[in-house]
């Protein structure tokens, strides 16, 4: 699901070009057109430009494959063990790997990074690179897709003091890599229950807002987060119903609230990065949004839609966020993370 976006938003990228897809033996050999045959999930046709690629395996041809690229996005579903051990070699192998995967969301000197967020974490690289030995190659890293729909949100409020913070989410089935034709029992449905999903939820946004320090990223210890992850009969998008306490006597107005989201820019604004969504928090007035069908896509799936901010009786306030799971919150999150690293000059 996840290589599939990255192989439409590549099609047309300015400054990318898609020279070698590899998948797992099961694909290798084949052109991709082949591989993808039955399943493609796209709504955009399959790009003309990859069709005819022929398939490589990411691992038994990962010196072949480190020799023709100057890097390498990795979305993989494959144990935790052997996905840190394939990213690990490609970066030893000198290609840098930017990844959508876990398995290296907390090791310490790799940064996980929401381009907008934590810009400044990509400086422990170069810690990374001492301990590996290389002089190119690294790893980095983009959070789960989650806490993308808040995580945002919340990052300009923080300056207020946020004490605690409620999340529940509404996910998408493509975050499973699923469509309704291979998932039908979805139809209809709620599953109440995503395997590791709250614990991610949960801890991330603290790793995200942590610090660099001496060659490590150090988690932040507030605000205490909790959620609850379910996942809904959605194609593409995930929601979440946020509530936010600020410390005693430190809540802003809602105007107040409104008016940090209008006017936050982050690195990516700035450097003008060309998947970089110009307004990256929008407000929508309208007490019915935002929805998924009709507010996903906004400025190509970059964009993070918020709404319906208003008090709440036991926490401070609560509002509605809304981001397209698989464009912001993996390929295209991946794709703008990309853009950083060559701007930055780690890449
Ligand atoms: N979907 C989302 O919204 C989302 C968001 C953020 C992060 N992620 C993460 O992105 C990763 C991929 O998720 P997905 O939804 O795209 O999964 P997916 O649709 O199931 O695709 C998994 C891919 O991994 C490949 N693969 C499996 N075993 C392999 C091996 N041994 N060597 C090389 N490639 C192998 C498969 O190759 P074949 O095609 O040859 O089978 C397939 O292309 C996961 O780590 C997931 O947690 C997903």
């Amino acid at each position: 699901m996840v290589g599939q976006r990255f192989v439409t938003l590549l099609s047309a990228h300015p400054w990318f070009r898609l020279t070698v897809i590899a998948a797992s033996g099961r694909s290798a050999g084949k052109t991709y057109e082949e591989a993808v045959s039955g399943r493609w999930a796209m709504t955009a046709p399959l790009p003309e430009t990859a069709k005819g690629l022929i398939v490589l395996d990411a691992a038994a041809d990962a010196e072949k494959i480190a020799a023709q690229v100057d890097f390498c996005f990795c979305a993989v579903d494959m144990e935790k063990e052997a996905i840190r051990a394939l990213e690990e070699r490609y970066a030893k192998l000198e290609c840098p790997i930017v990844s959508n995967n876990s398995a290296n969301r907390w090791t310490e000197d790799v940064p996980m990074v929401v381009p907008e967020l934590n810009p400044e974490h990509l400086a422990v690289i170069e810690a990374q690179r001492r301990r590996l030995g290389t002089k190119r190659g690294f790893i980095a890293v983009k959070s789960n897709c989650s806490i993308q729909s808040y995580a945002p949100a919340l990052h300009p409020l923080l300056k207020y003091g946020v004490d605690r913070v409620l999340a529940c989410t509404y996910q998408a089935i493509s975050g499973a890599g699923k469509t309704f034709q291979r998932w039908p029992e979805m139809v209809d449905n709620l599953i109440p229950y995503i395997g590791g999903e709250e614990e991610k939820s949960e801890r991330e946004p603290l790793r995200v807002w942590g610090k660099v320090e001496d060659g490590k990223i150090v988690p932040a210890s507030a605000p205490l987060i909790t959620t609850q992850c379910l996942r809904v009969p959605v194609s593409d998008g995930h929601t979440a119903a946020v509530f936010v306490k600020f410390r005693e006597g430190c809540a802003p107005s809602l105007d107040q609230i409104r008016e940090d989201w209008r006017t936050f820019r982050g690195r990516p604004q700035e450097l003008n990065l060309p998947s970089a969504p110009k307004q990256f928090l929008h407000y929508f007035e309208e007490p019915d949004r935002p929805q998924a069908r009709l507010d996903r896509d906004l400025e190509g799936g970059m964009a993070i839609s918020l709404g319906r901010l208003r008090p709440d009786s036991q926490y401070d306030c609560k509002f509605v966020g809304l981001s397209h799971n698989t464009l912001r919150g993996a390929a295209g999150g991946g794709v703008l993370l990309a853009e950083l690293l060559c701007a930055e000059g780690y890449i």
